[in-house]
C-alpha cells in the first residue's frame, strides 16, 4: 500500500541510505527538509522531498496530514534490561540514604534482588509485566530496542527471559534485538566460585541460547567487582565462535579493561563508559566499535559522567542510550536520555539525535533498516507535537513531545 505524510513543517534526519554512523564533527550534522512529505510502501520509505515539488496524490491510499509539524525518525534504544521482574524502589531509598550501588550488590541486592524476583515470576507473568513497557517507550517515540537477559543466572531462567524477549518481538511491532547476558552477576551460589560460573556459561548456558536461537549479542558486565577483562576474553571467544557478536558493558565503575577487551573482539558497542581516558579514546579510534553512553545510569546512581564531549572532539562517535532497567534506570524514555545528552554531557541538539538514532541503530547492527529517514530504510518515524524547532526536543525535558508514532508505516495506537 503507498502512503504519505504531507505538510510536514520540517523533516529531520535526512541521510544517505548507505550512511552507517555518524561521527566527530559531523555528529553535528542534522539534515533537515522544511515543508515536505515523505512517501512509504509496504513500510519502506520511497520518497522524500519539498511539498511544492510533490506530483499527484491519487496515487496514495492513504495520506496522513502532519499540519505543519515537525517528523523525526524513530529513537533507537541499543541498551536495555526492560525484561524484569517487580520493581526495586526500597533499593532507591537505600541510596537516598547513602548507600552505593556496590554496597546495595555485595548485600545481595541489585541484579541479585532482581534474579531472585524473576525465578519466582513465570514466564508468562514476566511476558505480562513486560509488555506495557514496550508499549511506554513506542508512545515516547522509540521503534527498536535491544534487550538483554542477565537476571536469570542459571540457565533456565536465562532462556525464560530470552523467551520472554523473542515473544515481545512477535507479538509487537517495535523491532527488537536480544542480547545474553549470562554474565551480569555472580549468583549467590557460586559466591567464591567465580571460574565455575564463568564455566557454566560458556559450557552449558551460550551453547543452549544458540541453539534455540535465542540471541542477536552477547555481553558481559566486564567491571570492578563484577567480570574480569580474563573473563570477559575467554566468554566473548567462546560466543563469538557461536555466532553472537559482543557488545559489552565496560568502564562504569573503573578503568576496568573493558574497552579494550571489547575493542580487541571487535564489539558491536561498548556501553557506560564513565571511566574513559585518553587510552581507552585511543584504542577506540582504531576500532569499529560504538562507544555508547547510557546517562539515564549515571544520572540515577549519581556517578561521574562519561567525557562524552572529549570524546566527539577526538573524532569518535558517540551513541546514547537508556539501559532501562530496574536498578540504575528505570525509565527507557529516549526524549530524556536526549535532553541529559545536551544538560550533562554538553552535546548539541544535532548530537544528541543523531547519537539516539543512527548511531544506536549502529550499536544494533541494524542502521541499514532503521535511525535515520532514508529511502529503502523502515518507515519509523514521529509526527511531533508542535514545536518551533528541532532543538525544542531536548530542551523541552520531561515532557512527551509525541504526537502520533509509526512503525514500518503502520500508526500505533495505545
Ligand atoms: O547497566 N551495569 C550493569 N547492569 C545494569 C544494572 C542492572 C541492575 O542494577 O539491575 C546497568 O546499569
Ligand atoms: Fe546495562
Amino acid at each position: 500500500m503507498k502512503r504519505i505524510v504531507i505538510n510536514i513543517g520540517e523533516l529531520v534526519g535526512i541521510t544517505d541510505s548507505d550512511k552507517r554512523f555518524a561521527s566527530g564533527a559531523d555528529m553535528q550534522k542534522l539534515n533537515t527538509i522544511s515543508d515536505a512529505f515523505l512517501t512509504y510502501e509496504n513500510g519502506i520509505i520511497v520518497e522524500f522531498g519539498k511539498m511544492a515539488d510533490l506530483g499527484n496524490m491519487s496515487d496514495y491510499e492513504e495520506i496522513t496530514d502532519a499540519k505543519g509539524q515537525m517528523v523525526f525518525p524513530a529513537f533507537v534504544d541499543s541498551h536495555t534490561h526492560l525484561v524484569y521482574a517487580g520493581s526495586r524502589e526500597i533499593e532507591y531509598i537505600d541510596k537516598i540514604k547513602g548507600l552505593s550501588y556496590e554496597e546495595i550488590a555485595k548485600r545481595g541486592g541489585g541484579i541479585l534482588n532482581s534474579a531472585k524476583l524473576l525465578h519466582e515470576t513465570s514466564e508468562d507473568e514476566l511476558f505480562e509485566q513486560s509488555l506495557p513497557r514496550i508499549y511506554s517507550i513506542m508512545s515516547m517515540g522509540t521503534g527498536a530496542v535491544e534487550i538483554k537477559s542477565g537476571y536469570g543466572l542459571t540457565t533456565n531462567d536465562e532462556l525464560k527471559m530470552l523467551r520472554v524477549i523473542r515473544r515481545l518481538n512477535a507479538e509487537t511491532p517495535i523491532l527488537i534485538k536480544a542480547t545474553f547476558l549470562g554474565a551480569h552477576a555472580v549468583p549467590a551460589e557460586f559466591k567464591g566460585r567465580q571460574s565455575d560460573y564463568v564455566k557454566l556459561i560458556i559450557d552449558e548456558m551460550l551453547p543452549k541460547v544458540v541453539d534455540e536461537g535465542l540471541a542477536d549479542f552477547v555481553d558481559v558486565f566486564c567491571d570492578k567487582g563484577f567480570f574480569t577483562t580474563d573473563e570477559t576474553h575467554d566468554i566473548l571467544n567462546a560466543a563469538t565462535k557461536l555466532g553472537l557478536k559482543p557488545k559489552i558493558h565496560a568502564n562504569e565503575l573503573d578503568y576496568s579493561g573493558g574497552i579494550e577487551v571489547g575493542v580487541a573482539h571487535n564489539a558491536l558497542s561498548v556501553d557506560h563508559l564513565e571511566y574513559t581516558g585518553n587510552a581507552e579514546i585511543m584504542a577506540l579510534l582504531k576500532s569499529e566499535t560504538m562507544p555508547t553512553i547510557l546517562p539515564g545510569a549515571a544520572f540515577f546512581l549519581g556517578m561521574k559522567y562519561a567525557p562524552a564531549r572529549k570524546m566527539i572532539d577526538a573524532g569518535l562517535p558517540v551513541a546514547l542510550a537508556s539501559d532501562f532497567n530496574p536498578g540504575s534506570s528505570p525509565s527507557g524514555n529516549m526524549q530524556l536520555i536526549a535532553s541529559m545528552g545536551c544538560i550533562l554531557y554538553k552535546m548539541l541538539p544535532e548530537e544528541v539525535i543523531n547519537a539516539t538514532t543512527i548511531n544506536t541503530a549502529y550499536a544494533m547492527n541494524i542502521a541499514d533498516k532503521v535511525g535515520s529517514i532514508a529511502i529503502g530504510k523502515q518507515a519509523d518515524f514521529y509526527i511531533a507535537k508542535p514545536m518551533p524547532s528541532y532543538s525544542y526536543l531536548p530542551y523541552s525535558y520531561g515532557d512527551n513531545k509525541v504526537e502520533r508514532m509509526f512503525i514500518k508505516g503502520e500508526l500505533i495506537r495505545f
